[in-house]
């Protein structure tokens, strides 16, 4: 596996993604950590560091305690709302200009890729935009602008117009399956790629961190956009080592002018 932290981009990189014909993206919150909003795992400022997800992204804390679970994630909200696609995002929905075919994956539950313009998104985790009922599990279409929540401020989550039962974000919860039709379309089009970009993830969260380990086994050029470098342990392995909102820039003027 090599590593590349200065420019120039090597050329043989440079060449793999201009003649790679199936480009799949697949994003993690460091995508949209320089448009402000935090990432999970960061030293200091991950979410995680910060707030116990047990008691947070669970089915069995929303049940204990909706209204501290609805206000975190519309607090979570907020800060999407007022946040803005930053040139990551943007450089990724001008890659699918340039390749034949470009395969969008997020475990993130921002909107961030579509307000970039990148259509057709999958989203492996859910969507904050996305709130359905905890017991029929129909959507709720009536999301509020949200209030000015503060981090951890409890809010009630309204009813469901149908059976009375608390609103829930639509996101994936910790104990929770992931979408059946996103994840097989996103393992489908790892297996068929030529090039992965995996941008921004710490690779820790199951099944979502299958994606470029099954890329590279069937064959396919990985490379990582992160400022901790990662390591599968493939041949075809590259790490562009720096922030994504530098990097995928770079990257794609080097490969298309
Ligand atoms: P993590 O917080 O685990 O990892 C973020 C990664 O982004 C780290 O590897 C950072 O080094 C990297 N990073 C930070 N800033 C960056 C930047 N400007 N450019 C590029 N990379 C940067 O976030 P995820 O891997 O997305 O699950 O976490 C996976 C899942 O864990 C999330 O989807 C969420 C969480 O629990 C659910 O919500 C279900």
């Amino acid at each position: 596996m090599e590593s590349f932290d200065v420019d120039p981009l090597p050329e043989r990189l440079v060449a793999r993604l201009r003649r790679a014909q199936r480009v799949v993206v697949f994003t993690g919150a460091g995508v949209s950590a320089e448009s402000g909003i935090p990432t999970f795992r960061d030293a200091l400022t991950g979410l995680w560091q910060r707030f116990d997800p047990m008691a947070l992204a669970t089915p069995e804390a929303f049940e204990a305690d909706p209204a501290l679970v609805w206000g975190w994630y519309e607090w979570r909200r907020m800060q999407v709302l007022r946040a803005q696609p930053n040139p990551a995002h943007r450089a990724i929905a001008e890659l699918a200009n340039r390749v034949p075919q470009l395969t969008l994956i997020t475990q993130n539950v921002d909107d961030l890729h579509e307000r970039a313009g990148s259509p057709a998104v999958i989203h492996l985790h859910g969507s904050l935009q996305a709130p359905r009922c905890f017991h029929c599990a129909r959507p709720f279409a009536e999301l509020a602008e949200p209030l000015e929540p503060e981090q951890g401020r409890a809010l009630a989550p309204p009813r469901c117009r149908h059976c009375g039962g608390p609103v829930r974000p639509g996101v994936v919860w910790f104990g929770e399956c992931l979408p059946e039709r996103a994840l097989s379309e996103a393992f489908a089009a790892a297996e068929q790629c030529d090039l992965l970009l995996s941008v921004g993830t710490s690779g820790l969260v199951y099944p979502a961190a299958q994606i470029p380990a099954l890329a590279l086994r069937a064959g396919a050029c990985v490379v990582h956009v992160n400022p901790q470098p990662q390591a599968l342990g493939g041949a075809a392995e590259f790490n562009l080592a720096g922030l994504a909102g530098e990097r995928l820039p770079a990257l794609l003027r080097a490969a298309f002018g």
